[in-house]
């Protein structure tokens, strides 16, 4: 399996270390816009190699996307990340230009490749590689859900004091400050969490995962990347090895949930043909609410991107 990783910063750096310590495939290029980035960290896992044991082969390129043709999968994660004060849809500016351009190339050399966005604002940055790339939704979705989940199920790990591997929960909506948590689904090894923590901490933690990526951009005056990196690989691993494994991801949704022509995170299949299935949860008269106030976040940036043209 070849899996191509756009933009050798921090995440996507991170993301072709874990794709090549995991082994999760066997060619893994990285290319960025920046002369020898991409080669100099693509060097740098090769090195690691031999002494973390693996055969993952790491290649780096700048801005040649020949390397990268017959890709399976390409993350893109090339863009601006967050600085203090900004939110994640201050980005659309800039990161529209470069994820549109980044799509077309990608799609001309591999145009069978699943496409994982990473990029900010991440919902519209779906919207635009879709769009630009001209494949089924199917076959082109954002990382933000298993991130989102993975902050929240940290934080109630700390709480309990109890392992982040029993802990299972569900999320819905856009990556921002209206993502919909959903303390119904979830679980600490089967029991259902509100059995465990009382309402006002659980209400605190909620709160804290929906700022979760804020509170990184105010300590580093950067955004996040072992966390995000590892999430990508870990979608690029359900795909490449077709787990259809369960995670909360971006798709365009075409009348589940109610809403059309919006990106949103859902519960999704995921599998060899990128999202299998989109599962649809009965939502409570409150849960509706959220999700709708979140496609309505959403949307409001769709729209910006509409009028960029
Ligand atoms: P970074 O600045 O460390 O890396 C971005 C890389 O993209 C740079 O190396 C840059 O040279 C490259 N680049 C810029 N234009 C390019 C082009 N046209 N072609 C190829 N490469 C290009 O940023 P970082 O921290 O890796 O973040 C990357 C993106 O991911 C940002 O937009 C950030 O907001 C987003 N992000 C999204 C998350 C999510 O949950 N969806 C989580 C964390 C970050
Ligand atoms: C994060 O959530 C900023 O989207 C980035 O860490």
């Amino acid at each position: 399996m070849k899996v191509t990783v756009v933009g050798a910063g921090n995440v996507g750096a991170t993301c072709a270390d874990v794709l090549a310590y995991r082994e999760i495939a066997n060619e893994i290029v990285l290319i960025d816009i920046k002369e020898g980035l991409a080669e100099g960290k693509s060097l740098d896992i090769w090195q690691k190699a031999p002494i973390d044991l693996y055969d993952s082969r790491t290649v780096g390129a700048t801005n040649d996307y020949k390397r990268t043709a017959g890709s399976d999968v390409v993350v893109i994660t090339s863009g601006l990340p967050r600085k203090p004060g900004m939110s994640r849809d201050d980005l659309i500016n800039t990161n529209a230009g470069i994820v549109k351009s980044v799509t077309e190339n990608i799609v001309r050399n591999s145009p069978d490749a699943i496409i994982i966005v990473v990029s900010n604002p991440l919902d519209v940055m779906t919207y635009q590689a879709h769009i630009t790339s001209r494949l089924p939704r199917t076959k082109v979705m954002g990382m933000a859900g298993i991130l989102d989940t993975a902050r929240y199920r940290a934080f109630l790990a700390e709480a309990l004091n109890i392992s982040p591997k029993d802990i299972q929960a569900m999320l819905l909506g856009g990556h921002g400050d209206t993502m919909v948590p959903l303390p119904r689904y979830t679980t600490v090894a089967g029991i259902p969490v509100t059995e465990l923590i009382d309402k006002d901490k659980l209400t605190a933690i909620l709160e804290r995962t929906k700022v979760g990526g804020g509170e990184l951009v105010k300590l580093m005056g950067t955004s996040a990347w072992y966390a995000p990196g590892s999430a990508a690989a870990q979608m690029v691993e359900a795909i490449v090895r077709d787990q259809r494994r369960i995670f909360p991801v971006c798709v365009k949704l075409e009348g589940e949930y109610g809403i059309k022509d919006c990106y949103l995170g859902v519960p999704v299949i995921l599998g060899k043909n990128g999202v299998e299935r989109i599962i649809e949860l009965d939502l409570d008269k409150e849960e509706k609410a959220l999700m709708e106030a979140s496609r309505k976040a959403v949307r409001e940036v769709m729209d910006v991107l509409d009028k960029l043209g």
